[in-house]
């Protein structure tokens, strides 16, 4: 899926041609002298005479330009969100907090140790290394992986089927000392009941590798006391000093070999490995096998570098479990080591726990659900919370003032991400989501994290919606989608969340948690502001998403990221005279939740109840957006719905190439008017955000469209686009298949449950229709999520709405996860 990703690549129309693209000053190419601005003009002919002037109009133009070219990277400036951070919050401190890795461990810190896992079966390897498992990767193809428990603190448990085997991989923690504590992680490789595996087909080889940031302080050195296996010993900053202990828990260890040495990057590890791959006899079998060169260390003088990068492999016959045993040097005394039985008991006592934990928040049990619907729920939270992440870097920004990208100031975020092999990084859209499940398991991780975006916002109010930090993280993105600009929205989704827990966890909301809310509130001001402000349409009342193409003659229907449903039909040229329904709707609610967010601190709340009512007021949405004829809600544009992809004809005696790329061809010209022969999810947007009032005949009208199967409904839930649409399942381009046009997305059908609860339990007259269609559609979705993991081993990013199958990207354990609160009516 190329969600955001495509985002840059067709964005350069905004922000570009309106503003006075020359004025950058700093450029050191100085292909582009700066221009005179307007404001300084006054000054400049009264100074002509003087001696310098040239000099002055230099200075006070850069001086401007610069202050404006400086904005887009200048953080807001008021109280920081994170005031605890590190070690500041020890149970927090260490944590599988790169979920873009199949298991690995690091610290929230912004230069950590890092420690994580490779794996191979030798019988598969393959010249260059290919068959070693590091990166969760599709092209891998496992038939699963995944937490199947995870509390977001102290442990974790995840499954990892390669083949025929099973690979379970955990860790506990223990806190102790002043440093975050000890833990161990523990992998076990298996056959998977039921498979046979041939007895030479049995190997397997483990390697698990501690590395040390650049910018890290201290060092790791390759270690052998306690174990025969190679450990490691170091000391950092933030860790004091620690060890690294394997020991083989179950089975026996055919062969051990280490590699102590430096790596280029965070995101060569891989690499670093496969280039110290030797092929070596092992006595006394005498067989050939693959293991790590040891010590490769350039000499520097008469002493050696110091390596920042130390793994060891641990060669095996299935079955076989291996603990990985950190203890940190400032614990004390331990009763005993976390390794062994010891470990198996911690972790048993941790999973007990969990399942009561779990049971006592979303009450599955109670509500009747049996084993194979628990466990599926447990994984889907699991995958959420522990598909968490720490990210720290720089993101990549542009705007109409600076002529190339610019760095953002370096930042941490902890967040949880959409998909951890497509998209193992943060994303402002999806986050809101996440943000009700994490807060009904966890209030304050949620907090944490939306402390950590807020602190992402600059001086403009502005927050960029992909974050990509790091090494690790930019390897996954394509250097052309990597800038993020400024003129640039994306769904306020974290007005949904803030909405619910104010709604749900109002009286837990004091002391520390208070406080946090307070110093988010005007950040909060600045971000709504931002909107109302950057986002808004030409007519009083209306909002329009930028970053649509209005030059393409490629795209079938300009995309519009922005939106977050990238290429669902919207006005087919765009103009400045578009207005977008759901945007208008996403204010109107984001009003909504800082007003009560304000009366709940004893703020002025004026300001936003009177933008929510105006937003809110039925009447003048429909002067906006209703379509009598055709007795829906819709975007207004320049539009027309006779459009196709062609591709171009040449002529017989052409030179050019045969295969040129189609292109969008007009039946009719387009005009100003309601989109309004597409219907779908943007048409919902005034009921699903339970905006239209209760009693609206309107309400009435969508409670019955929405259950025709002509239109949205199928068994699987609400599809994107209804079947009768224009662009209904349509290509945009010839490269670009269809992606929110027919496709069931989760996210959106959770916000229709939700719409249809309120419904039917708030006083009017469709109540009873409205809880007939919440049960059946409610249904529908858990029913088909559930049924697809368990047929596939994974949650998918969408879900085809003839069969139900999944499809996107996999494993999509971001909003599909919110299948959880459907199952236990958490709202
Ligand atoms: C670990 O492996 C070694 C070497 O093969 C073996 O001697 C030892 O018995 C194994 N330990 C356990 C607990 O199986
Ligand atoms: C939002 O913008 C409109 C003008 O477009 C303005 O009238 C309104 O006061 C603004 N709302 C807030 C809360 O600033
Ligand atoms: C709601 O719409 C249905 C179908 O159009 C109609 O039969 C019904 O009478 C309406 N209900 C009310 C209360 O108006």
């Amino acid at each position: 899926m190329a969600r955001q990703r495509r985002s840059q690549a067709s964005s350069g129309a905004d922000g570009k041609g309106n503003k006075d693209k020359g004025a950058n000053s700093s450029s050191s190419n100085g292909s582009n002298p700066p221009k005179p601005i307007k404001s300084t003009g006054g000054i400049l002919s009264y100074w002509k005479h003087f001696i310098g002037f040239s000099c002055f109009a230099i200075a006070v133009g850069v001086g401007y330009m610069g202050y404006l070219e400086t904005r887009v990277n200048t953080p807001y400036d008021e109280k920081k969100m994170v005031v605890r951070s590190g070690l500041d919050i020890p149970e927090r401190f260490w944590g599988s907090y790169r979920p873009g890795v199949y298991f690995g461990l690091k610290t929230r810190d912004p230069y950590s140790l890092i420690t994580g896992l490779m794996w191979y079966f030798p019988k598969e390897l393959k010249p260059g290394g290919d068959g070693i498992r590091h990166w969760c990767e599709q092209g891998d193809g496992l038939e699963k992986y995944g937490w199947l428990q995870h509390d977001g603190s102290s442990f974790g448990v995840q499954e990892i089927h390669d083949g025929p085997f099973v690979i379970t991989t955990s860790f506990v923690k223990r806190l102790g000392g002043t440093h975050g504590g000890d833990w161990t992680a523990r992998i076990t490789v298996d056959i998977k009941p039921g498979r046979k595996v041939p007895e030479d087909r049995k190997e397997v080889s483990l390697i698990w590798y501690s590395v040390l940031d650049d910018n890290s302080n201290g060092y790791i050195k390759p270690s052998n006391t306690g174990s025969f296996l190679t450990g490691v010993r170091g000391e950092t900053p933030g860790l004091g000093e620690f060890t690294i202990k394997l020991f083989n828990y179950t089975g026996t260890v055919e062969h051990e070999s280490y590699l102590s040495t430096i790596t280029p990057g965070l995101h060569l590890l891989k690499e670093t490995i496969i280039s110290s791959m030797r092929l070596a006899e092992i006595k006394p079998s005498r067989v050939r096998s693959v293991v790590l060169a040891g010590e490769l260390l350039p000499a520097t003088g008469a002493t050696k570098a110091q390596p920042n990068f130390i793994a060891t492999q641990v060669g095996s016959k299935v079955p076989f479990t291996l603990d990985v045993v950190f203890e940190s040097g400032s614990f004390g005394t331990r009763q005993n080591t976390l390794v062994g039985d010891v470990y198996s008991e911690a972790l048993t006592w941790h999973q007990s726990r969990f399942v009561q934990r779990f049971e006592d928040t979303f009450h599955l049990k109670t509500k009747g659900y049996g084993a194979k619907e628990i466990n599926f729920a447990q994984a889907a939270l699991s995958n959420m919370i522990g598909g968490i992440g720490y990210f720290y870097g720089t993101s990549r920004v542009q705007s109409a003032y600076t002529k190339e990208p610019v760095p953002y100031w370096r930042a941490a975020l902890y967040t949880a991400v959409p998909s951890r092999s497509f998209f193992p990084r943060g994303f402002l859209w999806d986050e809101g989501f996440h943000g009700l499940l994490i807060s009904a398991w966890d209030l304050d991780i949620e907090l944490d994290i939306i402390c950590h975006w807020f602190d992402l916002m600059n001086v403009e109010g502005w927050i960029p919606r992909e974050q990509i930090l790091g090494a690790e993280a930019l390897a996954k993105v394509p250097e052309e989608f990597v800038t993020q600009r400024n003129t640039n929205a994306n769904p306020p989704t974290f007005f949904l969340t803030l909405d619910y827990i104010l709604h749900k966890y109002k009286d837990q909301l004091t002391n520390g948690r208070l406080i946090t809310l307070e110093r988010l509130y005007p950040r909060l001001q600045a971000w709504f502001s931002w909107f109302n402000t950057t986002q808004k349409g030409l007519e009083p009342g209306t909002y329009r998403w930028r970053g649509r193409d209005p030059l393409t003659n490629r795209e079938l229907n300009p995309k519009t990221l922005t939106s977050g449903l990238d290429d669902y039909p919207r006005a087919s040229h765009p103009t400045e005279n578009e207005r977008h329904v759901d945007l208008r709707c996403w204010i109107a609610i984001a009003s909504g939740t800082l007003a009560n967010l304000a009366t709940l601190l004893g703020r002025n709340s004026y300001k936003y109840y009177q933008t929510h009512s105006y937003l809110t007021d039925n009447n003048l949405m429909d002067a906006l957006h209703w379509s009598d004829y055709a007795q829906r809600y819709a975007d207004y544009g320049y539009h027309t719905d006779a459009v196709e992809l062609q591709r171009p004809k040449l002529s017989p005696r052409s030179q050019t190439p045969q295969n040129l790329e189609m292109v969008r061809v007009m039946k009719k010209n387009p005009e100003y008017r309601l989109v309004d022969s597409t219907y779908g999810y943007v048409s919902l947007f005034p009921f699903l955000l339970r905006l239209l009032e209760p009693d609206s005949p309107k309400l009435n009208k969508t409670l019955t469209d929405i259950r025709m199967p002509t239109l949205l409904w199928t068994k699987y839930g609400l599809r994107s686009l209804s079947k009768n649409s224009p662009l209904y399942m349509k290509r945009n381009t010839e490269h670009d298949p269809p992606y929110w046009r027919g496709q069931i997305w989760i996210n959106i059908n959770f916000l229709a449950v939700l719409a249809l609860n309120y419904y039917s339990v708030t006083e009017g007259p469709y109540q009873e229709h409205a809880k007939e269609v919440y049960k059946e559609l409610r249904a529908n979705i858990i029913n088909n999520v559930m049924k697809q993991y368990y047929e596939t081993g994974y949650i998918w990013e969408q879900y085809n709405d003839r069969t139900g199958k999944g499809s996107g990207c996999r494993p999509f354990t971001g909003w599909s996860a919110l299948t959880v609160l459907l199952m236990s009516e958490h709202y």
